[in-house]
C-alpha cells in the first residue's frame, strides 16, 4: 500500500519533469510540432491503450511525450544529439528501466519510418505510431498539413502531375511537393496502416474529412471551368 503510494508519486513527480523537459526541447519547432501536437498525441495513445489494455498507462504517456523531441526535420542534423539528450534525462530521472524500451520506440515512430509496411513488433509502438497517425490526419491533419507547407513554402496544389489514391484507385489531378499532394504521397494512406482496432474506428471519420475536404478544395478550384463532383 505504501510502496504504491510511494510509486504514484514517483510516477506522477516524473511524468511533470518530462512535460518540462518536452516543453524545454520542442520551444523552437514548427506549431505543427508544437506542446499541442504532443498533448494530443498523449491523450489519443492514452485512449487507445485503455481500450486495447496492451501497456502500463505510464509507459505510454511518457513515450507520447517523447515521442517528438529528437525528430531531426526541425532540429537540424543532430537527432542522435537527440537521442542521447533523451537518454541522458530519463537515466537521471530514474527512468533507466523502461530507458531503452521507449528510446527504441520512439526511433521506429519518425514519419520516415511510417511508410514502411512492416509490421511493428512491440505493442507500445503500435499505440505511439496510432496516436501519431491519427493527428496527421482529419480537420486537425489538414490544418498541419496546410501548416507544414507554408512553413517550408511549398505550393498548396499544383495542377501539373497525375496522383492516385492507391487504396482506392480514385484518380486525382496533383503536383509534386504541393500540400495537396501530400495527401495523396501520405494523409490518404494512413487510415490502412492503423495498427488497433481502435485507431482504426478513430480513423474512419478523420479519412472521410479528408476526403469531403478534397472534394471541397477541387470543387473550388474548378470554379466556372466545370463541376468536378
Ligand atoms: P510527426 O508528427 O510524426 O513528426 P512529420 O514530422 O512527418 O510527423 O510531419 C508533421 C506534420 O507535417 C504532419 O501533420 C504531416 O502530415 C505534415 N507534413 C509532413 N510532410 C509534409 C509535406 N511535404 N507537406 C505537407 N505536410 C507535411
Ligand atoms: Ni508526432
Amino acid at each position: 500500500m505504501y510502496f504504491i503510494e510511494f510509486m504514484e508519486m514517483n510516477r506522477n513527480e516524473q511524468i511533470s519533469l518530462t512535460e518540462e523537459f518536452v516543453k524545454t526541447n520542442l520551444k523552437d519547432y514548427d506549431s505543427g510540432h508544437d506542446w499541442w501536437h504532443i498533448e494530443r498525441v498523449r491523450k489519443l495513445a492514452s485512449f487507445i491503450n485503455e481500450m486495447e489494455q496492451l501497456e502500463d498507462p505510464f509507459i505510454v504517456e511518457i513515450t507520447a511525450l517523447l515521442h517528438d523531441t529528437a525528430d531531426s526535420k526541425f532540429a537540424g542534423e543532430d537527432k542522435e544529439q537527440g537521442y542521447k539528450l533523451i537518454d541522458d534525462f530519463m537515466e537521471k530521472s530514474g527512468m533507466s528501466d523502461i530507458k531503452d524500451r521507449v528510446t527504441a520506440v520512439i526511433k521506429k515512430v519518425s514519419f520516415s519510418s511510417k511508410n514502411n509496411r512492416e509490421e511493428p513488433e512491440d505493442p507500445l509502438l503500435w499505440v505511439i505510431q496510432d496516436a501519431d497517425r491519427l493527428d496527421a490526419i482529419g480537420a486537425i491533419g489538414i490544418a498541419r498539413a496546410f501548416n507544414y507547407g507554408g512553413f517550408r513554402n511549398n505550393k498548396i496544389y499544383n495542377p501539373a502531375v497525375v496522383n492516385s489514391d492507391e487504396n482506392t484507385g480514385d484518380v486525382q489531378e496533383s503536383g509534386t511537393s504541393s500540400t495537396i499532394s501530400h495527401f495523396y504521397e501520405k494523409l490518404l494512406l494512413l487510415k490502412y496502416r492503423m495498427n488497433t482496432l481502435t485507431a482504426k474506428k478513430l480513423a474512419v471519420d478523420r479519412h472521410e474529412f479528408l476526403e469531403l475536404f478534397l472534394k471541397q478544395f477541387y470543387k473550388e478550384w474548378d470554379f466556372g471551368t466545370g463541376e468536378r463532383l
